[in-house]
């Protein structure tokens, strides 16, 4: 029997902690803003557990044992009264000592966390809309300033600063494995200063019920060398790619001429919609609709032709397509790489 309890509680708590790492958590973190997180989480978490156990103990032990008979039971008892009253105090000595101690330790975590970005280089700005991520990189030269969409590239080893906003609603951007999380909020510009200390990829999630599809906002950080960094801004700031093909084109004069330009950009082609995502590289990016789908020829049919289907309360409306305009304009944004 106590091997069975021993072995049920082993495989309970390698299946727990096996929650705990992977490229979204807190407690696998791969950045200094994470790290300083995750060590305050196991000191707080230590520290209370101790002190949960000797209140425990401090509780328990009275019941177990067994007062001794007196002779006179009313009798006032002086230095019996004097020993709990120091027991008292010292408990509520300790109590303040504690709480002073870890509120100290937030403190100074904090301006560990405010310091990883000051002498940031790079600037991205996200905003929230319901429900995916703008991301803008900001560059002194306008020719440089790049529109991208849920899929955010930095420069591993660098600290990056992010200028968080929304359009709509309150969310909250959490990247679990790099940082804590910050509210996007309508009207309002919020500092988070990340750094990834190795190329990755770090999945993050926005943390504030933000309507239907709240679970359906995911994100990506895409760590990388300052030199693939590059490289990938440079491509993403090219134009999009011709269609090559007779169906591709078929695709583009399609996308075009119907609603899908009111609302998405394709630079280099007269779609300049901006209300929805940035499609110009759509292609090279590994995740549909905010990370719903997985980027595949499959999954861009379904999303264009049941938008609601799979993403219910979504603001990608139906358009009216038949079974080869469909195609079509599969075929065209599959070469938008
Ligand atoms: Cu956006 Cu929850």
């Amino acid at each position: 029997m106590k091997r069975l309890v021993s072995m049920a509680f082993a495989t309970a708590s390698a299946l727990l902690l096996q929650g705990c790492a992977g490229w979204q958590s807190a407690l696998d973190p791969k950045g200094p803003a994470a790290s300083e997180l995750a060590w305050l989480i196991w000191f707080f978490t230590g520290l209370c557990a101790v002190v949960w156990v000797l209140v425990m103990i401090a509780l328990a032990a009275p019941l177990t044992m067994r007062s001794r008979a007196q002779a006179e039971p009313l009798a006032i008892d002086v230095g019996a009264d004097g020993r709990k009253l120091r027991v008292v105090l010292i408990a509520v000595a300790l109590t303040a000592v504690i709480l002073v101690g870890l509120t100290l330790l937030s403190f100074f975590a904090n301006r560990t966390l405010a310091a990883i970005g000051s002498d940031a280089a790079l600037t991205i700005r996200v905003t929230g809309h319901q429900w995916w991520w703008e991301v803008r990189y900001e560059d002194a030269t306008p020719g440089r300033i790049l529109t991208t969409a849920n899929e955010i590239h930095i420069p591993a080893g660098e600290p990056v600063r992010l200028l968080l906003t929304s359009t709509d609603v309150i969310h909250s951007f959490w990247i679990p494995s790099l940082s804590g999380k910050l509210d996007l909020i309508p009207g309002h510009m919020n500092v988070l200063d990340i750094k990834a200390d190795k190329p990755g990829v770090y999945r993050g999630q926005c943390a504030e019920f933000c309507g239907a599809q709240h679970a359906n906002m995911g994100t990506f950080i895409i760590a990388e060398t300052r030199e693939k960094f590059d490289a990938w801004w440079n491509d993403q700031l090219q134009p999009a790619a011709a269609p090559t093909g007779g169906e591709a084109k078929v695709g583009q004069d399609l996308f075009l001429r119907r609603p899908c330009v009111m609302c998405h950009r394709i630079g280099g082609t007269p779609a300049g919609g901006t209300v929805a995502p940035d499609l110009t590289h759509i292609a090279s990016r590994q995740t549909l609709a905010a990370g719903t789908l997985t980027m595949s020829r499959g999954n861009l049919a379904a999303w264009i032709a049941d938008p609601q289907g799979v993403k219910p309360g979504s603001h990608m409306p139906v358009v009216d397509l038949s079974g080869d305009e469909l195609n079509a304009i599969v075929a065209y944004l599959e070469g938008l790489k």
